[in-house]
């Protein structure tokens, strides 16, 4: 096979020129010119599918096939809540997260899963050396004869391989480190992570395996190099925690196969990383006993009810501008409920400095949390403590009201199981509460005054 002719086009211009350079002749902006596969006018562009084999003709919809493609579990029940209950043949998974997360282990753990049930998987490896895996996967109790291991970077070489052995699931760590021999950009470059991801991509849609593809994560949060691989796959995962925490806590921003707003929680241990089934007493492990600023809310993450306790700092301010803080919750929200108190609970907040933050380091993003966020508030500028048995919810709406919210025999379930005794929730919602059988005390308000009246008297 010669070698391809390339070129090097502008990404926002389309100014092609032989050469790189560095700014662009035909818009002037800088760094764009990448190279390109240059296709000869006689001969078509090779036809290459990204959704495997494609018909000659339109047919019904109802007449589609869909008996080759099966879901089955990775072996780990969060990874499978996330991937929407399993991995699907044929699929196409990224998994992004910054350095040391831990995104090698845990698809390493979940190929050991499925190679235990008598499964062969293929883990390619650009990053480590097969000992070293080898010696991964001893501390994870994965290693099985059915766990394939290769250190391998060239992509064409890979995609030959899949086609011969046909595992059941391919791992590949990471698409960063992989190149194609069309180009001679060097790997982690954005024209050979897209040339190489779209050649990995065509080969798993045609043998129907799923691919799970190791993307790196650059400071601003996106898959290193392109973000355009997010577009050619069919679901994308991250996988985060903070390096203070032992927990780490995978999400879907993008999935083809199910919802997005499932997450899935893990804590890496010294044997890899542990399935936590019940978040909640993770998250409320450390919370101190009596002191003001703290309450806590059930949320509802995905199909599942995680309580967590919201921690609020409210401290007389020195500066023109008082100083607003917020971590793990929308801060605009936090300003919103903020100027609720002020206004209709007569909580004045204004000369003083406010910190907002959820304890344990995640990040919760449901207006059912809204009047914890006033309950935490209200205690620390009070100084009077929310009682230790009480599990607030409800969203809080500018006029002083609060809101219904759905999901609450789900939520009432969960901070009884927790040990909870009295719930405060939206007045709306005691309609569904009526008829179930619970211990837990429950008393619903209306108004944000009404509510700290409650929690306070
Ligand atoms: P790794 O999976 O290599 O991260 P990534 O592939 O995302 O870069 O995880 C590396 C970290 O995980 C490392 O800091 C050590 C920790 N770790 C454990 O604590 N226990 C274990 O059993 C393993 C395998 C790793
Ligand atoms: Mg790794």
């Amino acid at each position: 096979m010669g070698k391809v002719k390339t070129e090097y086009v502008c990404q926002s211009c389309g100014y092609s020129s032989v050469k790189w350079r560095g700014r662009c002749p035909g818009c002037n902006s800088w760094n764009t010119l990448a190279e390109e596969r240059l296709y000869e006018p006689t001969s078509s562009p090779p036809l290459r599918t990204f959704i495997g084999e494609s018909s000659s003709s339109p047919s019904s919809l109802t007449d589609v096939d869909t008996s080759t493609c099966s879901r089955y579990s990775t072996g780990m029940e969060e990874l499978d809540r996330v991937l929407g209950g399993g991995m699907v043949s044929g699929s196409v998974v990224l998994v992004g997260g910054d350095p040391g997360i831990g995104k090698s282990t845990l698809l390493l753990q979940a190929m050991g899963a499925v190679a235990k049930d008598g499964r062969t998987v293929l883990y390619v490896s650009g990053e480590e050396s097969a000992r070293q895996i080898r010696m991964r996967a001893e501390r994870l109790g994965v290693t099985t004869p059915g766990l394939l291991v290769w250190t391998e970077i060239l992509a064409e070489r890979i995609a030959e391989k899949l086609k011969e052995l046909k595992p059941s699931a391919v791992v590949v760590d990471s698409v960063q480190t992989l190149y194609s021999s069309a180009f001679s950009s060097s790997p982690g470059s954005v024209t050979q992570v897209r040339e190489v991801t779209a050649l990995l991509v065509s080969t798993a849609k045609t043998l129907e395996m799923p691919l799970f593809l190791i993307g790196h994560v650059t400071k601003d949060g996106s898959i290193a190099g392109p973000r355009v691989l997010e577009h050619m796959v069919d679901t994308v995962l991250y996988f985060e925690g903070s390096s203070g925490h032992t927990y780490r806590i995978l999400r879907a921003v993008k999935n083809r196969y199910g919802s997005v707003m499932e997450i899935g929680v893990f804590e890496m241990v010294d044997r890899g990383l542990r399935e936590v089934k019940n978040p909640s007493e993770i998250f409320l492990a450390e919370r101190p006993q009596g002191s003001s600023g703290s309450a806590v809310t059930a949320s509802l993450e995905g199909t599942r009810v995680v309580l967590v306790e919201i921690q609020a700092l409210v401290s007389p301010s020195y500066l023109g501008m008082p100083r607003r803080t917020v971590v793990g919750l929308d801060p605009s929200r936090v300003a919103l409920t903020g100027a609720v108190l002020e206004k209709k609970a007569g909580i004045r907040l204004l000369n003083h400095d406010i910190f907002v933050k959820v304890a344990g380091g995640i990040k919760v993003d449901e207006p059912a949390v809204d009047i914890a966020v006033v309950a935490a508030l209200a205690s620390n500028f009070l100084d009077k403590p929310v009682r230790q048995d009480t599990v607030l919810f409800g969203e809080v709406g500018l006029a002083g009201e609060v809101r219904g919210v759905t999901q609450t025999l789900q939520r009432i379930k969960e901070a009884e199981k927790l040990g909870f005794k009295r719930c405060i929730l939206p007045e709306d919602c005691l309609k569904t509460t009526s008829t179930m059988n619970t211990d837990v005390t429950i008393e619903g308000v209306r108004t944000v005054k009404e509510a700290i009246d409650v929690l306070f008297d």
